[in-house]
């Protein structure tokens, strides 16, 4: 059962849910809320605080379901709200709270307000929840600007009148299919604290904030010229025209009044591609309570950088009065396996363009290393995120068929390049036009879990996977690895359940090894950990081995290696 305590997130254990590829309850390839239920008591041998559940909405899956069409219901092809009901309450008995994803920047064209504001006129109040212009060009045929989205080169699309002839211009950072709500609209403001509270009176007991940084924009720029779309460059006056705007925060601070009507007060955490000195105001307890750090995820295995990292998080987290976070995968990035069994320095979306075959990826070791990581990165002060199939161990499936792929960003980066090739039936020269693919996209940590090591799906449903799953997954699986003392799965187990133990305020400190490539730093209750990148054994120093990510020899930890010892 739940304890009513306002502090739980701080050190938290949050396993991420992508639930169309974590369990399919009914056949149809789709992992669905059933299939979450049906895997609580796999959840519960991880030690779990709470999961994260990414969006489970009604949605046509032009970005895997974050173009939301209906924020406060279940896609029919996932279950129901009832069946939503059923599953919170079998994860809150096993003491496990839940994390919804709210999406908040954009919903799917399919949104009945989008609808609306297609059938509606230039000016109208449907068209000014969203983001119309009229376009430039002598019959409005150009965009209104040249701003770029994430995923399609223009961040302006083209809209149809109801009459068929050609209309307005509307916004969208991510995919057409995306678009962009106007934040400075009080109804989009209100709808949303709807939505927060919808969630929370259902006992939701957080929320993960998508692209937090990109609500609010300053329109009386939007006559500029403006090509910058990361968070690389953003200035830290918070007067950027796209991201992170100081009004943003406003927008927080009274989402911030709903939590604090429910007790325990509902927690969030923001995704906010920002510069880090700005990441501490969404942490700020009047605001979300907490920011993700991305920074170990954009990281080789590099005792320096992960050295550096952790220094700097946990001083911007003295700043915010919020508490760390720690991220190593998410279902946006190549999984630790492949990052790390592939030479340093591995362009991994030049390397993902080959379909993973331009490099052979040293899997066993890249295991080792991510293992050593999420036991580096459990001891820390701060919430351990975990990004489902990361605790066993799985692989990017590098050579998904182009066929298969749905990711946007695969489907969208392309360009057209002439090509004269060969016809042999006219036995002559022909000029063609080729698709270039520029981003393989992210479809391939995204892949289906398995849970048994045959079978249909290899357990994860009875009919056929939506993205197939590759040979490898069988003897990865669940059942496989539950039977295997010393598995990455077993590894896991055991150090979740033992963090849970060893848990203990917030301070850390580092220790001197003598040797560049061994971290070691220890908490106030004498948890030690210790982690040898790529140096000689080390010898670990007296006192009691709780734990190692590998075998290790005797006291001496190897590298790609991390152990945890009780002084
Ligand atoms: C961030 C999410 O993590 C990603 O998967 C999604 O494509 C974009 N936001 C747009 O919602």
């Amino acid at each position: 059962m739940l304890k009513k305590d306002a502090n739980w997130w701080r050190q938290a254990a949050i396993y991420q849910i992508y639930p169309r590829s974590f369990k399919d309850s009914n056949g149809d390839g789709l992992g669905d809320i059933k299939g979450i239920t049906e895997g609580v008591k796999y959840l519960k041998s991880l030690s779990l605080d709470a999961v994260w559940l990414s969006p489970f909405y009604p949605s046509e899956l032009a970005d895997g379901g974050y173009d939301v069409a209906d924020y406060r219901n279940v896609d029919p092809k996932l279950g129901t709200l009832k069946d939503f009901d059923v599953m919170l309450k079998a994860l809150h008995k096993e003491g496990i709270r839940v994390f919804v994803d709210i999406v908040p920047n954009h919903s799917s064209d399919q949104h009945e307000w989008f609808k609306a504001a297609l059938a509606s006129k230039p000016g109208s109040k449907e068209r000014a929840r969203y983001i119309f212009r009229d376009g430039r060009g002598k019959n409005g045929e150009l965009a209104p600007n040249d701003f770029v989205s994430h995923f399609a080169p223009s961040a302006w699309t083209r809209s149809k009148n109801p009459d068929g002839t050609d209309g307005q211009w509307y916004f969208h950072l991510f995919a057409p299919e995306q678009p962009d709500f106007n934040w400075d609209n009080r109804e989009v403001e209100l709808d949303f604290l709807k939505t927060l509270k919808f969630w929370s009176d259902r006992g939701v007991d957080g929320f993960r904030v998508d692209v937090a940084h990109a609500l609010k924009k300053d329109f009386s720029r939007f006559n500029k010229s403006y090509s910058k779309i990361d968070s690389v460059g953003i200035p830290e006056n918070g007067r950027d025209i796209l991201f992170d705007r100081d009004e943003v925060h406003e927008v927080y601070r009274e989402w911030r009044k709903v939590f604090n009507k429910y007790n325990p007060p509902r927690v969030a955490v923001a995704e906010a591609y920002v510069p880090a000195a700005r990441r501490a105001l969404y942490a700020s307890p009047d605001e979300l309570g907490q920011a993700f750090n991305f920074d170990l995820l954009g990281t080789q295995f590099v005792a320096k950088e992960f050295k550096r990292i952790v220094t700097e998080n946990i001083e911007l987290t003295e700043k915010s009065g919020s508490s760390s976070t720690w991220v190593l995968n998410n279902h946006d990035s190549v999984r630790t396996v492949t990052k790390y069994g592939l030479p340093q320095g591995t362009d991994l979306s030049q390397w993902l363009l080959t379909d993973g075959k331009s490099i052979d990826v040293d899997i066993a070791l890249g295991q080792k290393r991510a293992r050593a990581a999420a036991m580096y990165i459990m001891a820390l002060p701060g919430c351990t995120y975990i990004y489902q199939g990361e605790e066993l161990g799985l692989f990017e499936v590098a050579d998904l068929k182009h066929s298969d792929l749905q990711d946007p960003t695969w489907k969208r980066n392309v360009v057209l390049k002439p090509q004269r090739v060969f016809f042999r039936r006219n036995n002559k020269y022909v000029t063609g036009v080729a698709e270039i693919h520029l981003d393989k996209g992210r479809d391939g940590c995204r892949v289906p879990l398995p849970w048994t090591s045959t079978g249909s799906s290899l357990g994860f449903g009875s009919g056929k996977a939506h993205l197939p799953q590759p040979l490898g997954f069988g003897a990865l699986s669940m059942q496989v690895q539950s039977k295997i003392k010393g598995s990455t799965l077993d590894i896991y187990r055991t150090a979740l359940k033992l963090r849970k133990k060893l848990q203990t305020t917030e301070e850390f400190e580092w220790i001197k090894t003598g040797d560049p490539q061994v971290l070691h730093f220890s908490r106030k209750n004498g948890w030690h950990c210790f982690m040898n990148f790529d140096g000689a054994d080390f010898t670990l120093p007296k006192g009691e081995i709780l734990h190692s990510s590998s075998p290790l020899k005797g006291r001496k930890l190897p590298k790609n290696t991390t152990a945890w010892l009780k002084a």
